[in-house]
């Protein structure tokens, strides 16, 4: 309960130190990082108990009775057995109160007292971001000037307040999602907008006012006012209902898009609907504002809406950062289906479990949850849940009733489908769908499994660039790269585990001596030229790594994986996390050489560092040898021929003397 208190009064604060959006100086950043007390931080929002080196507590992330939730004081990190969940401080306080990366480095320093440089930003943006400002501060000016139309107006309590009454909205939701009406007189707004000595320009952006015949003039004359907030409560923009339903003019009007108004990354009511989200796991998800603030007026308020377009993959992941659990709610009509089908294979892609429930003929959320009331609207939606894949496939079914090409286009689209849920963590609910669907298709789950296989080998083959070395051989033979098999994967991850314990090597002990004159990360850099460092490593990622640390270790920083944990670069971040933990131990082999006592890796760096070395070398060397071997068969001239033959000779011989040294410290 305390973190929610917390979370909230914390918004408020952080209302004024987010308009500044400078960069946050390196030096800043590494202040903040060396006060950081995870335990302390985290400690805040859940109850720590210590066991051994580390700390246990019951994961705020997901719901569970015995805790498997543990933070690490001595790697500054947390990491949750039961629903995976791991990160630093910073992507604690990012994830668990909805930050950015500036904002918990702002809320950071603010609590340790400490000042924060800014690097100063490009003009551009500077203008840009003024402009995001005034945007901001106009809207605010907007809401109040609507809101006071509203109750303190004759014309707005006759006509705008009653208007909403007459609906069934009260008063005090009224004011929660601060509802206004814009009077219908020409330039009410306008007027009082400009002697507030409101910027023209700024104000026809916001698309509050137009310009008509020469003069300004209210764009949303005699309409009830919807201010539309970004998840930490700032107003972004408006939608704007007519009253009296009229052919010519369009229902609602909406903001037009500005530097702060972007509507495929806007839903409806994310702010009131964060910490309810939190808490039920889930999100509903309904076509219209009216739906939204009815629904929060009958108590369900994890609820959003998208504002009658199909769903973006910025909304989407908006909704991911506060649960996985999406529950379409939409208008049973064929417009209503269609709409909520357009956005699945979009929200599977995103992880998120999709289920669907279609609200009877001619209502929508709002007049059937007036028609029958809270208790009973909740049970509907809790009994007509739909998984949404099976949904589709029922529809799908009926209508194409005994034709059997329509069928087997089915089974091809449904696996398809099924294909999109491809997170490796995900592979449970993948088959438990493959035997559900194979179940109602009334055929072979076998065969539905090897059809979902199919599509994911086929996205994966072209997502997946080709390795080096395939290339090189596709490229110099013509031919076209085949589909990766399985073998490859598993070739392919051992490149991987490879290349990251090389990584581990440079972050974990690259301070370290190596003689008298060098440092590890120095005799590492000594040996993997910078100009070959994307031949050696394949994985992006490693090598922003390493890229990351030479440039700061050249800086003269003294760099550690805490370094790299405090980085904007979430990926990295995590990669780094995983890095850390990952099978880091010694190999059983160990016990062979070392009686009684084995050696921790901290005691073996040296060893270790030597053997990431030389797999790397190897592994190049053994890439040089398959591309030396089709220069070879490609070459004519026989001194040519002769040279490849020679590099092959000397190439072998490398490669022999590098595996006699490998292979002592071995990763699980
Ligand atoms: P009520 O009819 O007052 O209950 O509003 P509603 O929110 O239920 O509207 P409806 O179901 O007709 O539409 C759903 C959503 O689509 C609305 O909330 C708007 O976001 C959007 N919308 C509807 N009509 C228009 C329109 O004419 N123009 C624009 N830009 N958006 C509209
Ligand atoms: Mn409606």
């Amino acid at each position: 309960m305390g973190s929610i208190v917390f979370s909230v009064s914390f918004t408020v604060n952080l209302a004024s130190a987010i308009r500044n959006t400078n960069l946050i100086s390196q030096h800043s950043i590494q202040q903040i990082q060396s006060r950081i007390d995870i335990i302390e931080i985290i400690g805040s929002y859940v109850k720590l108990k210590k066991r051994g080196a580390n700390y246990l507590g019951l994961c705020p992330f997901h719901n569970e009775k015995s805790p498997s939730f543990t933070v690490s004081p001595v790697k500054e990190i947390y990491k949750c057995f039961g629903c995976g969940k791991s990160g630093n401080t910073i992507g604690f306080l990012m994830d668990h109160d909805k930050l950015s990366y500036t904002e918990a480095l702002r809320w950071l320093a603010n609590k340790y007292n400490i000042e924060l440089e800014e690097t100063e930003t490009s003009p551009e943006f500077k203008a840009q971001q003024q402009v995001s400002d005034s945007l901001y501060i106009i809207n605010n000016f907007a809401r109040d000037f609507f809101s006071n139309a509203l109750f303190n107006t004759e014309e707005g309590t006759d006509v705008g307040l009653s208007y909403l009454k007459e609906r069934g909205f009260r008063e005090e939701i009224i004011k929660k999602f601060q509802l206004g009406y814009n009077p219908s007189a020409r330039d009410e707004f306008t007027k009082a907008a400009l002697n507030a000595q409101y910027n023209k320009e700024l104000l026809l952006k916001t698309g509050l006012v137009v310009q008509r015949d020469d003069r300004m003039a209210d764009n949303y004359r005699g309409r009830i006012i919807f201010p539309i907030h970004n998840q930490s409560g700032k107003v972004l923009g408006f939608g704007a209902r007519i009253i009296q339903s009229n052919n010519k003019a369009p229902k609602y009007i909406n903001t037009p898009e500005n530097e702060i108004y972007v509507k495929s990354k806007i839903l409806y009511g994310s702010y009131f609907a964060r910490l309810a989200i939190d808490k039920a796991d889930e999100c509903l998800l309904v076509e219209g504002y009216t739906d939204v603030v009815s629904l929060h007026q009958a108590g369900i308020e994890n609820v959003v809406a998208s504002g009658g377009t199909s769903l973006t993959t910025d909304q989407l992941r908006l909704i991911k950062k506060y649960t996985n659990n999406l529950t379409i709610i939409y208008d049973g009509d064929n417009a209503g289906i269609k709409a909520a089908l357009r956005g699945l294979d979009l929200a599977l892609e995103e992880s998120l479990n999709v289920r669907l429930v279609l609200i009877p003929d001619k209502e929508d959320p709002d007049s059937y949850v007036n028609k029958i009331g809270a208790e009973a609207f909740r049970q509907f939606i809790q009994s007509e849940k739909k998984d949404f894949i099976l949904f589709q496939l029922e529809i799908a079914l009926k209508d194409a009733g005994t034709d059997s090409t329509k069928k087997a286009a089915i089974v091809n689209q449904v696996a398809e489908t099924i294909s999109k849920i491809n997170k490796t963590t995900e592979f449970t609910r993948r088959q438990d769908y493959v035997k559900q669907v194979a179940e109602i298709l009334r055929i072979e789950e076998s065969g539905m499994n090897a059809l979902v296989n199919k599509f994911i080998r086929e996205r994966i083959a072209k997502d997946v660039p080709p390795s080096p070395v395939n290339e090189n051989i596709a490229q110099s033979e013509g031919q076209q790269t085949t589909p990766a098999t399985d073998e490859a994967f598993n070739l392919f991850n051992q490149d991987e585990l490879h290349e990251q314990a090389f990584v581990r090597s440079l972050v974990e002990f690259g301070l370290k001596r190596w003689d008298d004159e060098h440092s590890v990360a120095q005799f590492l850099f000594s040996q993997v030229d910078e100009n070959d460092l994307e031949n050696m490593i394949d994985n992006k990622m490693l090598v922003k790594i390493i890229e990351t640390y030479r440039t700061w270790f050249k800086e003269g920083l003294e760099p550690t994986a805490k370094s790299f944990l405090y980085g904007e670069d979430q990926q990295m971040n995590s990669t780094i996390i995983q890095l850390m933990d990952v099978n880091a131990e010694i190999s059983p082999n160990w016990n062979q050489h070392y009686d009684g006592h084995i050696p921790t890796r901290e005691e073996l760096f040296r060893e270790e560092v030597i053997s990431t070395l030389n797999y790397l070398k190897l592994r190049k060397i053994k890439r040089l040898i398959i591309e030396n071997q089709a220069d070879l068969e490609k070459a004519t001239d026989p001194e040519e021929q002769l040279i490849f033959m020679q590099t092959h000779q000397h190439l072998k011989e490398m490669e022999i003397a590098i595996t006699k040294k490998v292979g002592t410290v071995i990763y699980k």
